[in-house]
């Protein structure tokens, strides 16, 4: 899958990959800004990703728990996602993620 980051001071970065959590592979391309301090265990918020509203219905809702943090983060909107919640699939091809302040 194709996966389009576009950091805080505006530059976009697409990026490919087949598996594992887009946490991942946004630390494996260096995206600014992802850090995944907690490792992917919903627990951290510095994977905070706003999905573009229109790609929405492939990454899907946030889940109850990643919902939780993410009230704890004032940058937080009703497209916000914790990245290492969103596995890498051909199902997420294209999506256009921003990453958070
Ligand atoms: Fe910590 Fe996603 S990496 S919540």
């Amino acid at each position: 899958a194709n996966i389009t980051f576009i950091t805080t001071d505006g530059t976009s970065t697409t990026v490919s990959g087949n598996s594992g959590s887009v946490m991942e592979l946004a630390r494996d391309h260096s995206i600014e800004g992802i850090l995944g301090n907690c490792g992917g265990v919903c627990s951290c918020a510095t994977c905070h990703v706003h999905v573009a509203p229109e790609d929405v219905r492939k990454t899907g809702e946030a889940s109850e728990i990643e919902r939780d943090m993410l009230e704890l983060d004032d940058n937080a909107d009703e497209y916000s996602r914790l990245c290492c919640q969103i596995v890498v699939s051909d199902a997420i091809d294209g999506v256009v993620l921003r990453v958070a302040e």
